[in-house]
């Protein structure tokens, strides 16, 4: 099987399309689902009563539960906002009889040192909100033991002493849950592919890796504009992606058409290689 044709993709709704795939066949899900925010998609309405959204949600986490493998990983990238703040917390307690919450993962798009910032976010009005610079990805597993590989995307030993002191084989140690991962810079929605909601690159490649299974099979059951498929086969991984909007299924082909010809898959150059110096544009 060539790299190419180890990512697919498919059209229609996740729900009908998850049925299709074989019983605990996947290794990692990476997605994030509509919020419920009223963004404006091509044709997906993104405001539905919360009821009814939950119920949705908790059917697709249903569907995933049959196709995960035992020792499979499921990142759930959800975000609320200032004015509807509940939204994730809700969502993830609805999903408790399914999966056990075995990391609760905080994804910085933004961050203001004591004298730096780096990062972007939409700024929010007014005098009663922050502005809005992270987002959760919840990793929920079906035994909350599922083993990582955590120096996968390990970050360099600040303190070189403790290596030895501690007892540490190389210069790497678990890089936490709070995750840095900013846009890459671009100036104009068409540069987003007119998509109001995509994640970074590194956000499905980071957590492919974190689960640390050689040739995984990856699925995103709304992959938009294919963003993970980008990831898996920069991770060597095999992808399946899900949108019921043709149109972003005919950019996510062109993204994985383009990928194909820069060829960056095998990729495993050190996680924070290649991040963006400016960033600019959220979701
Ligand atoms: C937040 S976006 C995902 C963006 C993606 N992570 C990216 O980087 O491009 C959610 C996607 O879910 C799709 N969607 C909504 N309901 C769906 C359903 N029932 N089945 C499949 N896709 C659906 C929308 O068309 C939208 O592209």
């Amino acid at each position: 099987m060539d790299r190419a044709s180890r990512q697919t993709l498919l059209t229609g709704d996740c729900l009908d399309l998850i049925a299709t795939l074989e019983v605990g066949s996947v290794d990692v899900v990476v997605t994030s689902p509509p919020y419920n925010l009223d963004l404006r998609y091509s044709s997906y309405e993104d405001r539905v009563p919360e009821e009814k959204y939950l119920d949705f949600l908790f059917a697709v986490a249903t569907a995933l539960r049959r196709v995960l493998k035992p020792e499979g990983s499921i990142f759930l990238n959800v975000s609320g906002s200032s004015s509807r703040p509940w939204l994730p917390f809700e969502l993830i307690v609805r999903l408790r009889p399914l999966f056990v919450l075995q990391n609760h993962i905080s994804w910085i798009k933004s961050i203001a040192t004591p004298d730096d910032a780096v990062g972007h976010y939409k700024p929010v009005g007014g005098k009663r909100f922050l502005n809005h610079a992270h987002e959760h990805i919840f990793h929920l597993t079906l035994t909350g033991a599922v083993p990582l590989d955590r120096l996968a995307i390990g970050v360099p030993f600040k303190d070189k002493s403790n290596i030895a002191r501690r007892g540490h084989a190389r210069d790497l140690r678990c890089r936490g849950n709070t995750w840095f991962i900013p846009y890459e810079t671009v100036r104009s929605r068409t540069q987003k592919w007119n998509h109001p909601g995509t994640f970074p690159v590194n956000l499905p490649r980071w957590c492919i890796r974190l689960h640390g299974q050689p040739d995984a099979l990856v699925l995103d059951p709304f992959v938009g504009t294919g963003t993970t498929l980008v990831a898996a086969h920069r991770e060597g991984a095999r992808g399946i992606g899900m949108d019921m909007d043709p149109a972003y299924v005919a950019i996510a082909r062109e993204r994985l058409d383009a990928e194909m010809l820069t060829d960056m898959a095998g990729d495993l150059a050190p996680i924070g290689a290649g991040a963006p110096r400016n960033h600019t544009m959220t979701r």
